[in-house]
Formats: C-alpha cells, structure tokens, sequence
C-alpha cells in the first residue's frame, strides 16, 4: 500500500470490474477504437461509446472527464482520462493521466476501481502498466506531516487490467519505485528545522540496518581527518555540524562502482553572503540531490539490481554565524586544490568538491553528481528540465535514457574547455562562483575538477526541477524528488 492505493493486476476479463465503483479508461484517441475489446460492463460501454462517438476534444494529455452512471450494481464513477494523440501514446503519458487519476479517485472517495486501458490489450505493452502505476502512486502523494487535522483518504483497491504475463511483477516494481520517490519527497518536505545533516545520517543508519546497504558515516572529527576541508568550510557557520554519509551496494560481485553524489544542503541561507529574504524558505529543498541518492539507493536495494553502486550524501548547513566561513577565505579541499571562497552562497559545489572526491576514494570508477546547484539552470532551462554538464558523452546519454524511462528530462550544456578559464583564481587554484555568465556550466565544471582524472562524470543541476509550484501529472506542489527515478532507472540498465 502506497499513497492509499493498494494495486494489482489482473488480466482483462468482464469480471474483472465486479464490484467496483470506479473506473479509470486511460485513452489516447488512436487507442479508442478498441474501447469494445476491454469487456466493460454493458451500460459503460454504451455510454462510453455514445460519448467517444459525439466528442473528440477529450485526448489531451492528463485531461479527465468525469461521469456517474446508474449500472444495476449501483452508482458507479467513470474517468476518461487523455494520453494524447498520434504520436504521444507514450508512457510518459499514461503516467502523467494516471497521476491526475490518482487525485480524482481520491477526491471521490473511490474504494474499488479498475484501471483500464486498450494499449495494455497488447501482451508487450507490460511497461505501459508500470508507467500507469508509477503514475498512480506518484500523483497521489500527500505531505500531511505536520496539519493537525489531516484527512486522508480512503484506501482505495485497484485492479490495473493488462494481458502483458510479466505484469504482477512490474507493479511490485513500480510500487517500490514510487516508494522510493516518496521517501525522497518526504525528505525534502520536511523544513531545515527537522532535516539537518544528522538527520540525514539517521536515515542512512535506518536504511542500513533494513536493506544490504553498508554505511560509513564521516563526522567532523573524520572530516578533518580527512582533510575535507571544502564541506567544513561550508558547515562551520551552523550549529548543525555537515556528515558526509557514504552507502555502498554490492549487487554484482567485482563489477566496478558508480557513484551517485548528492548535495545535501539541508538549508541553504547563503551564509555570509546572505540570500535576501524572498522565498529564502525555499532553500530547505537544497538537499535534494543528497535525498534523491538515498531514495535511489533505497530502491536498488529492495530491487536487489544486478549492479554495484556507490551513494554519497554530501550535507551540511549554510548558516551565517561568528564562525562561518567569509567571502575571500582560501580553503583547500581534500583532493588538495584550493579554492578562493568569491560567494558563500556558491556552497554546494564545495560540499560536492569534497563528495566526489570521496566518490573516488571509495573506489568509484563513474561518478554522477546531483545538485540544486544554481538559479542560472532555471534561467536557462526552465522548470521541467534539468541541466546535465559532463567529461562523457556516453554517460550522458546513458543519463538521458533513463530519464526518458523515468518521464523526467534533461539537457546538456556544453562544456567547452575555454569556460574553465572563468573559474582560475589568481591567489588560489579555483574561484567558487564565476558570476553570471554560463553559470549552470561553471558551477559544473568547477565540480569536475574534484574528480579523479580520466574518470567518466557528469553532473546533474536540479535547480529549476526539485520543487514544483504546482500539482500537476505526477508532481505534487513542493518537493518532486526529480532524479531520484532516473538514477533508479540507470542503475537497471547497468
Ligand atoms: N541552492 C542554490 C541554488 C538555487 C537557488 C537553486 C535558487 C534554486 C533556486 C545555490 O547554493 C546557490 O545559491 N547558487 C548561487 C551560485 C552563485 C553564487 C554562483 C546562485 O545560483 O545564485
Ligand atoms: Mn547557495
Ligand atoms: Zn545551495
């Protein structure tokens, strides 16, 4: 049970949509014709038809019509629910309506309803059925920690009808992937106040102890000893001391390691260089990155995938504070380049200086860094869309594929040698902010100097993409949790 669903599958029969009193028909309007073909029951397909024949405005991706039928079995609520036209019957899209589907279900207090839908008539179409659960259990999460008052909704069983025999097990597996996603949600949701980088560690503990996960945890004392002096640099202002927290999974005996590194800026106030005060609330999703790893890595364990996977949660706290590191201050970083502090504000590059350095250490032979690391990338790329900077181009469309298994999207900025210029220092090796100009870019790259040389890296900003203003498709307004299925994803494909 997830998100007050409880699903299953089951195969397209008459049967099937017994005693229910909701059905979803998720439609694209090439898929129409064959609505005959899913067995309804008499009085739905009737109506179903009558109204398909009079209306073709009903397709759009995640539009939801609505009726309540009298059936001999009592009131009963039908969703038409849009995957688009032509050449949008993609999976994104049944995940998308089935996000929106998951809310109307709620909102109706529905009990027992059937997810039907023609494309899912063809036994290859299993992955439809996946995105249509992921879809369902994604789109009705709620955030109700701290209401006083929450209302919930009733749980609601739901037969998800498909003739694909691998079914049953794509929706265990979409379950724990949506599971995944939700925790990494939770994680984001819940203010500086809660989450600090101690309480990320508890959370790795707790993982730990569940799943075949073993954790190494760096306090400050280790930190130090480890000459990490980039991510206490970044820490020293906060009562709340920054951990770096490795999880290392062994899924594929002597196979070499990825790492996934995540910022995990558990608030970011800008330090001495302080943010100003709009919106500064907004900074508690700076450790999005850093959830989204462990979300991954929560999912890769309990999927138990056939890969070896390192996850690095870079976390602190950017505090202002008598002893917080200053505009002009030279830190050196563990990989022992040092850095002339320009911004305060530019922290989660140097929390994730020292992370993939330790990526390294670990023994990692690919590293993938995810940050909410500028505002520049949602200048430049919006809000749907995350920047990807990258030493690889095989990774990177390794990256884009499995966010296109994932419905969430990127794009590659390019790297050019000549905008390394703008981060040399003239007093130390590297500057941490560059100013304006291509900043998604020289944020990336100063990241990918903390990497071991020759090895594979590309880095993810999350900037414009970890938190949603509002609820639609799959996302629910607040913390999205973007990165945390693509990493799951790539992961499958290792
Ligand atoms: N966490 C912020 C980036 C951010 C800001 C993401 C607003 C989403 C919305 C990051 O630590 C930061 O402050 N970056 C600076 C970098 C600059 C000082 C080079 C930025 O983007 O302004
Ligand atoms: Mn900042
Ligand atoms: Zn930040």
């Amino acid at each position: 049970m997830l998100n007050q669903f409880e699903l299953c599958s089951a195969p397209i029969t008459a049967a099937a949509y017994e005693k229910c009193d909701s059905i979803v028909l998720f439609l694209c309007k090439e898929c129409a014709p064959a609505v005959p073909q899913l067995e309804l029951p008499v009085e739905v397909a009737k109506a179903v038809e009558a109204y398909l024949a009079a209306h073709d405005d009903i397709y759009d991706v995640g539009a939801l019509t609505s009726f309540v039928l009298l059936t001999e079995g009592g009131l009963l609520q039908l969703l038409i629910a849009g995957c688009g036209e032509g050449s949008d019957c993609k999976p994104n899209n049944f995940r998308k309506a089935a996000g929106e589907a998951a809310r109307a279900l709620h909102k109706a207090k529905a009990r027992q309803a059937v997810c039907a839908a023609p494309i899912l008539l063809n036994p290859q179409r299993g992955f439809y059925a996946q995105a249509l659960a992921e879809g369902l259990f994604l789109g009705g999460y709620t955030f109700n920690k701290f209401k006083s008052e929450a209302k919930e909704a009733p749980l609601c069983a739901v037969k998800l009808l498909s003739s694909a025999e691998d079914s049953a097990k794509l929706v265990e597996v979409a379950e724990i992937e949506a599971e995944a996603v939700c925790f990494t949600r939770d994680l984001v949701n819940n203010p500086g106040n809660v989450v600090t980088p101690q309480v990320m560690v508890e959370a790795a503990l707790a993982m730990g102890k569940e799943l075949p996960l073993e954790v190494t945890v760096l306090d400050e004392v280790l930190l130090k000893d480890r000459g990490m002096e980039a991510i206490l640099a970044v820490g020293r202002g906060s009562e709340n001391p920054p951990r770096m927290i490795a999880l290392q999974y062994n899924g594929a005996g002597d196979a070499p390691y990825i790492a996934f590194v995540g910022k995990g800026v558990t608030f970011d106030s800008g330090g001495i260089s302080i943010k100003p005060d709009d919106n500064m609330g907004e900074m508690k999703d700076d450790m999005t990155g850093a959830a989204d790893v462990l979300g991954a890595m929560r999912a890769i364990a309990r999927l138990g995938l056939p890969c070896n996977v390192i996850g690095v949660l870079a976390c602190a706290e950017n505090m202002p504070d008598g002893r917080a590191q200053r505009p002009g201050d030279i830190v050196r970083a563990a990989n022992g380049k040092t850095i002339e502090v320009v911004s305060t504000d530019a922290e989660g590059r140097m929390v994730l200086a020292d992370g993939v350095w330790y990526a390294c250490r670990l023994g990692a032979k690919k590293v993938i860094d995810i940050a909410t690391l500028t505002g520049a990338v949602i200048i430049a790329l919006g809000n749907e869309t995350s920047g990807i900077v990258a030493n690889n181009d095989e990774l990177v469309e390794q990256l884009k594929l499995a966010g296109k298994y994932a419905g969430e999207n990127y794009w590659q900025l390019p790297a050019l040698p000549e905008c390394k210029e703008a981060i040399k220092s003239d007093v130390a090796d590297l500057l941490n902010s560059a100013g304006r100009a291509g900043g998604v870019i020289t944020g990336g790259l100063f990241i990918g100097e903390f990497v071991d040389k020759g090895l594979p890296w590309a880095h993810i900003d999350i900037g414009g993409t970890s938190t949603a203003t509002k609820t639609e498709g799959v996302k629910v307004k607040g913390g999205t949790g973007f990165g945390t299925l693509t990493l799951i994803k790539l992961a499958g494909m290792l």
